[in-house]
C-alpha cells in the first residue's frame, strides 16, 4: 500500500513544493477554501481522526470547541516529541513538512485562526530549520501571508523551539512556554480551547494529527472510515525500537496486531525470545506475550492494562533486566518532571531512590510496599499526566515479574 503519512518514502523529493503540489499537494487546502469553515470541521468530526499526540481526542470536535465568531485565534502543531522511543514526527517533517504545513492552514481556515505556531522540541533545530525553508516557498507561493491561494483567507505560520524539555510536549506547559513564560503545565480548566495562547482560544494538535487533514479533504471522510477500526480509524506510524531486527516508523492501518508489527519489523533481534513491550514509550504499562495478538487501537490494550500511546514500541528480549528497565524510566520521569507539584516532584524523587537500592540488591521486602504505596500516592494525585505516566512501568513491572524484584532483595 502507497503510503498515507510517509509519502516521501515512495515519491522522491516531496520535500520540496513543486514536487509536492505535482503529486496533489494543496488540493486538500484548496478544496477547504471552498467551503465554508463550519464544513471543514465537519468533514474531519466524520472522518473520525483522533489525536495522534497520545490522548486520542477527536480532532473535529477539538476545532468545534473554539468559538465562533472574530477576535484571535491560534494554531499551533506540536512538535515536541519527547516520549521516550517516538520519533516518528521527526521524520514526517524531514520528508513530507507541507503535508503538515498544509494541515495545520485548514485547520487554522476551519477555527478561523490568522497566526500558526510550529513548537519544535529544542534539540530540532535543524528539522526546524528546514521546515522553515518550506515556509518560505510557501510565502513565496502564495500559500502563507495575505490572501492564500487567491481566497479571502490570510495566515502567517511561525517554527518556535523549546529548550529540551519533555513536559513542554504537554500542551498548557508548551503554551506557557511559546508565550516566553515557564514551561509547566496549568490546572484545567480553563482549557486551550477557550483559553490558550495569550488566553486566546487555540487548538493544539499534534503533528502527525495535522498530517492527516489533507489527504481527509481530498479523499471525504468515508475514505478514511474505512481504514481500520469504528473507534480508531485511518493510518498510524508506529515507532519500533529496543530489541527489534528493524528499527523504525511503519505506517499502517489501525487494527493491525502487536504480533503483525513486530513481524513486520523482522523479529526479535538475534531471535531471541519476546520478553516484554512498551506500548507507549516510558509512558504506557509493559505488556507481555499475551497482549501481542491484541490490535494496535486507542482500546486494544485496555484489557491488558495499557494504551497504545503515541504508539512508540519498544521491544524487550529474554535477557532484559525488568528492575532495570523500570529503574531506566523512573529516571527518566524524575528528571523530566517539572516539580510544580509535590507527588509528582517528590515521588519520582523516591521511586527512583528505593528501586536503585533494590536493583544494586540493597532492598528489603518492605521497599516493595514502598514502592507500590509511593506509586498510589502518585496515581490521580498529580497536576498533569507526567505522574500516571511516570508510576506504569513501575506498577505494571511490580505486576507481571515480581520474581525478578523478589531475587534481588536483599535477605
Ligand atoms: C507529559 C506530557 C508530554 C506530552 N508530550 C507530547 C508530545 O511530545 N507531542 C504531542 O503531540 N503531544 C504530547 N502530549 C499530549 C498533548 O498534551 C496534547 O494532548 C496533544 O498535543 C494534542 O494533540 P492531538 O489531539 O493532535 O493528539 C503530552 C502530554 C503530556 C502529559
Ligand atoms: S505531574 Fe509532574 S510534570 Fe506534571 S505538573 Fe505536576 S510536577 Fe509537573
Amino acid at each position: 500500500m502507497a503510503h498515507i503519512l510517509l509519502r516521501h518514502r515512495d515519491v522522491e523529493n516531496i520535500k520540496k513544493l513543486d514536487v509536492y503540489r505535482d503529486n496533489g499537494g494543496y488540493a486538500g487546502l484548496k478544496k477547504a477554501l471552498s467551503m465554508d469553515p463550519g464544513d471543514v470541521t465537519a468533514v474531519v468530526r466524520a472522518s473520525n481522526l483522533r489525536g495522534r499526540g497520545g490522548a486520542g481526542f477527536p480532532t473535529g470536535l477539538k476545532w468545534g470547541f473554539i468559538p465562533k465568531g472574530p477576535g484571535e485565534k491560534y494554531v499551533i502543531i506540536n512538535t515536541d516529541e519527547s516520549e521516550t522511543g517516538t520519533f516518528k514526527d521527526r521524520e514526517l517533517l524531514e520528508g513530507n513538512p507541507h503535508q503538515v504545513i498544509e494541515g495545520a492552514l485548514i485547520a487554522a481556515y476551519a477555527i478561523g485562526a490568522k497566526l500558526i505556531f510550529n513548537y519544535f522540541r529544542g534539540e530540532f533545530m535543524d528539522i526546524g530549520y528546514a521546515f522553515e525553508d518550506a515556509l518560505v516557498e510557501c510565502r513565496e507561493a502564495g500559500i502563507i501571508g495575505e490572501n492564500i491561494l487567491g481566497s479571502d483567507f490570510s495566515c502567517e505560520f511561525y517554527g518556535h523551539y523549546g529548550a529540551g524539555a519533555y513536559i513542554c510536549g504537554e500542551e498548557t506547559a508548551l503554551i506557557n512556554s511559546l508565550a516566553g513564560d515557564l514551561g509547566q503545565p496549568w490546572s484545567k480548566p480553563p482549557f486551550p480551547a477557550v483559553e490558550g495562547l495569550y488566553a486566546k482560544p487555540t487548538v493544539v494538535n499534534n503533528t502527525e494529527t495535522l498530517a492527516n487533514v489533507p489527504p481527509i479533504l481530498v479523499n471525504g471522510p468515508e475514505w478514511y472510515t474505512a481504514m481500520g477500526t469504528e473507534k480508531s480509524a485511518g493510518v498510524k506510524i508506529v515507532c519500533l525500537s529496543g530489541h527489534i531486527e528493524k528499527p523504525g516508523n511503519y505506517e499502517v492501518v489501525m487494527g493491525t496486531t502487536y504480533r503483525e508489527l513486530l513481524d513486520m519489523a523482522g523479529g526479535v533481534r538475534g531471535g531471541k525470545k519476546f520478553k516484554a513491550l512498551l506500548p507507549s514509550g516510558g509512558s504506557g504499562p509493559v505488556i507481555v506475550e499475551d497482549a501481542l495478538d491484541a490490535p494496535l487501537t486507542y482500546e486494544g490494550l485496555a484489557e491488558f492494562g495499557s494504551v497504545m500511546g503515541s504508539a512508540s514500541l519498544i521491544v524487550m528480549d529474554e535477557t532484559t533486566d525488568m528492575v532495570w528497565a523500570a529503574l531506566k524510566m523512573i529516571h527518566f520521569f524524575k528528571h523530566e518532571s517539572c516539580g510544580k507539584c509535590t507527588p509528582c516532584r517528590e515521588g519520582t524523587f523516591w521511586l527512583e531512590r528505593v528501586l536503585a537500592r533494590v536493583y544494586h540488591g540493597e532492598g528489603t521486602a518492605a521497599d516493595i510496599e514502598v514502592l507500590d504505596s509511593v506509586c498510589h500516592q502518585i496515581q490521580g494525585k498529580t497536576l498533569c499526566a507526567l505522574g500516571e505516566f511516570a508510576v506504569s512501568p513501575v506498577l505494571s513491572t511490580l505486576r507481571h515479574f515480581p520474581e525478578e524484584y523478589q531475587a534481588k532483595l536483599k535477605n
